[in-house]
C-alpha cells in the first residue's frame, strides 16, 4: 500500500507517546546445555590436550548461571570448516557468508511472530530498524528482510551494524523518535545475533576470550512500535516508551569492545565491567526518574541487559534490589545466554507474559514504571523509562 507511506510524509506528529504494540522472538534449533559445553568446545576445536585451560573454561561456564544456549551453527558445520578450530586463523569470509545468510532469516522468524501478534497488514509498517553485530553487507540485512517479508519497498529503513549489546535499548530509542514523528507511523524493530562471528578455539595466550566463548548465544527479537494505538483495529500497547537516554560512562574507555579482523570478531571484556556498570547505574536511575518523583528502585520493574551473571549480581547489590527484581533478566540469561541486543526484548516479553499469568494488574509485574538498561561497548548505557499498561 504505497499510498500510506506517501501520505505519512506530510503527516503531523503523533499525539501520544510511542508504545510497544507487539513482540516476537526466535532462536535457532541447535541447543547446547552449558554443562556439556566445555567438553564439546574443547573436542570440536581439537584442544583436549589443554587440560588446565579446559578446567578454567569449566569454572567460567559453571559461574555463568547459563543453563543452555541456542546456535545457528552445528557440530557438522564446525567440523567441515577447520578455521573455526583455530584461534584467530583466517576465517572472516566463511563467518560473513553464514551471518549474511542466517541473520535476515532469523530476524524474519521473529518479525513474522511480532506482525502476527500485532494483527495488522504488513503494508501498515512504515519504518524498519534492523540491528545486528553479526556480519556486514551492502545492501544490508534490512534490505534482505524487506525482500523476505515482502514489505513495501519504500519503507524507510535504518540499518544498525556493530553496536554491541546496548543496542536493544538503542533500537527502542530510535523507534520512539520515528513513531512519534508522524501520526500513523508503525516501526518494525528487528535485532538478530549469531556467535558464528566469534566462535574460535581456546588459546593459552589469550585466556580472556574464554569468557566470550562461555557467554554469547544466538537469537532474534522483533518489536512493533507506534504511538496512539488504534483500538478499533485491536492494536494494544504492552509498554509505553516514556523517555530514553544514552550515556558514555566516565573512565570506562576500552572496558568493552570488539574488533573485526580476518580472524572474526574479537571481544574485549575487562574484569571491572560489572563494577563499572553497577557503580554508574544509580546516576542513570536518578537522572531518568527524578522528574517523575521516583527514588525507590524497588518500586519499579527492571529490564536490564543480562550481559553476565556478575553484572546482574553487582547491580542488584549496589542498588539494593530485592532478588525478584532481576529474576526475569536472570531467567533470559539462564535459558538463552547473552544474545547481545536481543536480550532486553526477550526480558520485556517474559515480563508481560508472566504478569498476565500471575494475574498482576499491569504488564510490569503490577507496577506502573520500569527501567530498561542496555550495556555495551564504550562503555555505553542506554536507559529507557517504560510505563506499563493495565491488563
Ligand atoms: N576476563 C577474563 N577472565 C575472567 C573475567 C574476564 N572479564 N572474569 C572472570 N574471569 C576469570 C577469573 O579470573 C577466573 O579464572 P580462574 O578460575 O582461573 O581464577 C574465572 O574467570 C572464574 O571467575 P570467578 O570464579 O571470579 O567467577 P565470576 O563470579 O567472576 O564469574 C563470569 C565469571 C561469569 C565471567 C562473571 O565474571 C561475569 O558474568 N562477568 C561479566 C561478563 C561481562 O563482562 N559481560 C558483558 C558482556 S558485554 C555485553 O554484554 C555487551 C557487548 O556489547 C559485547
Amino acid at each position: 500500500m504505497p499510498g500510506l507511506i506517501e501520505s505519512l510524509k506530510t503527516a503531523p506528529r503523533a499525539d501520544g507517546f510511542a508504545s510497544i504494540l507487539a513482540i516476537g522472538r526466535a532462536n535457532p534449533e541447535n541447543i547446547i546445555e552449558q554443562s556439556a559445553f566445555p567438553d564439546f568446545f574443547f573436542r570440536i576445536t581439537n584442544s583436549d590436550h589443554l587440560v588446565n585451560l579446559k578446567k578454567k573454561f569449566q569454572r567460567i561456564c559453571d559461574r555463568t548461571a547459563i543453563r543452555k544456549r541456542h546456535f545457528v551453527w552445528t557440530e557438522e558445520f564446525l567440523a567441515a570448516n577447520p578455521c573455526f578450530g583455530t584461534f584467530m586463523g583466517n576465517s572472516l569470509n566463511i563467518r560473513q557468508e553464514v551471518a549474511i545468510r542466517e541473520i535476515p532469516k532469523l530476524g524474519a522468524q521473529a518479525a513474522l511472530k511480532a506482525i502476527d501478534e500485532w494483527g495488522q497488514p504488513k503494508s501498515h509498517i512504515t519504518h524498519l530498524i534492523f540491528c545486528t553485530t553479526s556480519g556486514m553487507d551492502l545492501p544490508g540485512a534490512d534490505y534482505q528482510l524487506v525482500k523476505i517479508l515482502g514489505l513495501n519497498p519504500n519503507i524507510e529503513r535504518v540499518m544498525l551494524y556493530q553496536q554491541g549489546c546496548f543496542a536493544g535499548g538503542t533500537t527502542i530509542r530510535l523507534a520512539k523518535c520515528l513513531a512519534e514523528s508522524r501520526k500513523g507511523a508503525r516501526v518494525l524493530v528487528v535485532c538478530a545475533e549469531t556467535t558464528t562471528v566469534l566462535f574460535r578455539a581456546p588459546s593459552e595466550e589469550h585466556q580472556d576470550d574464554l569468557v566470550t566463548q562461555a557467554l554469547f548465544a544466538d537469537g532474534a527479537s522483533a518489536l512493533i512500535i507506534g504511538a496512539d494505538p488504534v483500538e478499533a483495529a485491536r492494536e494494544r500497547a504492552s509498554f509505553v516508551i516514556y523517555s530514553t537516554t544514552q550515556v558514555l560512562l566516565p573512565d570506562s574507555e576500552g572496558a568493552i569492545g570488539g574488533h573485526v579482523s580476518e580472524g572474526g570478531l574479537l571481544a574485549t571484556l575487562h574484569r571491572d565491567v560489572p563494577s563499572l556498570v553497577s557503580k554508574n547505574v544509580g546516576k542513570c536511575l536518578e537522572e531518568a526518574f527524578t522528574p517523575l518523583g521516583i527514588s525507590d528502585w524497588n518500586s519499579i520493574f527492571w529490564v536490564p541487559h543480562p550481559g553476565g551473571r556478575a553484572i546482574l549480581d553487582q547491580v542488584e547489590e549496589r542498588v539494593g534490589l530485592k532478588p525478584e527484581k532481576l529474576a526475569l533478566s536472570r531467567h533470559v540469561l539462564a535459558e538463552f545466554g547473552n544474545m547481545s541486543s536481543v536480550c532486553v526484548h526477550f526480558v520485556l516479553d517474559e515480563m508481560r507474559k508472566k504478569s498476565v499469568k500471575e494475574g498482576k494488574a499491569t504488564t510490569g509485574e503490577g507496577l506502573e514504571w520500569g527501567v530498561l538498561f542496555g550495556f555495551g561497548p564504550g562503555v555505553t548505557v542506554e536507559t529507557v523509562v517504560l510505563r506499563s499498561v493495565a491488563i
